[in-house]
């Protein structure tokens, strides 16, 4: 090939090239999302609306709905994102009527990924599903199963202020899409309108040895945009802040849920997170400057074997904060994360009782390969935290445990009955 041929190719390559660009983005099938909406429910009245439908009208959801639910589970704020990552290592499609689309945050917009309606692929009908899968090159399983509680969380509580409905399901089906090799299916959230609208009733019958929760001026957009990482610890609470932020992560609705259902196991008070066939394994320690405190969101729970959310008379939650020791061990929690949070004036832990997973005569969710959920549980509880600390201008972090053991023995508690799972911190660094 003489000199003058290669430059009539090179010239003929480079102008084929915007070309070629231009036939792939028209092929692209691509939906731009409007700006979503602001959220003004206050993020305490969500978090109490917070629950699980699975009968949903046939009315179509707005793209304008679609785009708020989409940007609240995993979008970009100016500070970030909406939920704290490890790794980022998780991706949505969203299956609607004429095929599957993913979610890319970045842009804020649906790319067709196949055409087609899969949504059968969900346990519960509904005009949109959201599947939810872990990218495992990207990051190891518990830890982004703990980013997708914290997304699910969001969906839930976006879905439910803009009176939608959703529920978290276990997504194993979802591999019916055909996913990339390196995808893991794990949660399908369908979404859509109630079929019977919600009928949430204010009864706060507590019975508990901490300050009520207050509803705050701060709403879950405003609360969603300001998740900003905290590094810098120090400072003190007030007993307010310190129960309302222990109160989120795993607490009782002040409403009573008389919405009408049709599912067997409807639940008439709400906790602030979802929990895989309502087991709510999770303990939850609150570690301060003074000692260590064991939450107790209602002293019915260890005692009886149905949990008192399904009984529909309302009976009061008897919720406690215990401190369970003395001293100030957050330079051992610090040492358990490798992250110093020993001036930390709140830090929640997280541990699974595995004895809770394992209920007589029910499913035995204890095994390693169930793990998962329960990272889902804490991922979800620990976001709470970080959401309502922004309420007293504080802000925070969530931590993967490095040396289980360390919790374990500071908690006097045994390897085989318990599993420290998530520590989030709390700063003060906003507020200065
Ligand atoms: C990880 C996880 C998996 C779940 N899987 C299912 C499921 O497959 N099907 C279902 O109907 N509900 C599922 N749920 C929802 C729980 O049953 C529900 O959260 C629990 O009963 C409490 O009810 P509430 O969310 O209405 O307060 C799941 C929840 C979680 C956190």
């Amino acid at each position: 090939m003489n000199r003058k041929m290669v430059a009539v190719l090179v010239v003929l390559a480079l102008l084929s090239q915007p070309v070629l660009i231009d036939a792939r983005s028209k092929d692209l099938k691509e939906i731009k999302l409007p700006a979503p909406k602001e959220i003004r429910m206050s993020l305490e009245k969500a978090l109490m609306r917070r629950n699980s439908v699975r009968v949903f009208s046939e009315e179509n959801i707005s793209l304008k709905d679609l785009s708020t639910i989409l940007w609240a589970a995993y979008g970009y704020t100016s500070k970030g994102r909406t939920i704290h990552c490890f790794n980022c290592a998780v991706k949505i499609y969203v299956l609607m009527k004429d095929g599957v689309y993913v979610y890319d945050p970045e842009r804020h917009a649906l790319v067709l990924y196949k055409e087609g309606d899969y949504r059968n692929v969900s346990q519960y009908k509904a005009p949109v599903q959201i599947g939810i899968v872990w990218n495992r090159t990207k990051g190891e399983e518990n830890l982004s199963c703990a980013e997708i509680g914290a997304i699910g969380q969001n969906v839930y509580l976006a879905a439910n202020a803009l009176d939608l409905g959703t529920v978290t399901t276990v997504g194993f089906t979802l591999k019916s899409i055909g996913l990339p090799k390196n995808e893991v299916p794990k949660i399908i959230m369908p979404l859509g309108h109630l079929k019977h609208p919600y009928k949430f009733i204010y009864f706060p019958f507590l019975i508990s040895n901490f300050p009520r929760v207050k509803f705050s001026n701060v709403s879950l957009t405003e609360a969603l945009n300001d998740l900003g990482k905290c590094e810098e610890f120090g400072g003190n609470l007030t007993e307010q802040e310190k129960a309302q932020i222990i109160w989120s992560t795993y607490g009782y609705s002040y409403y009573v849920d008389f919405t009408k259902d049709e599912f067997r196991y409807h639940l008439y008070r709400h906790r602030t997170v979802p929990s895989a066939h309502a087991y709510y394994p999770l303990r939850i320690y609150a570690i301060t400057k003074e000692g260590i405190y064991r939450f107790i969101p209602n002293i019915y729970d260890p005692i009886y074997k149905i949990p008192i959310a399904f009984i529909p008379i309302p009976i009061p939650v008897f919720s406690f904060i215990v401190k369970v020791k003395g001293g100030d061990h957050r330079e051992v929690v610090s040492e358990a994360i490798d992250v110093n949070v020993s001036s930390s004036p709140l830090i929640i832990i997280s541990i699974l009782d595995l004895d809770r997973t394992r209920p007589k005569g029910h499913d035995d969710f204890s095994g390693k390969e169930f793990r998962w959920l329960w990272y889902y549980e804490a991922g979800a509880s620990a976001h709470n935290a970080l959401l309502e600390a922004i309420t007293f201008n504080l802000s925070a972090s969530v931590y993967p445990i490095k040396s289980k053991e360390t919790i374990l023995n500071l908690l006097e508690l045994s390897e085989d009955k318990f599993d420290p799972l998530l520590v989030t911190a709390i700063g003060i660094s906003q507020r200065r």
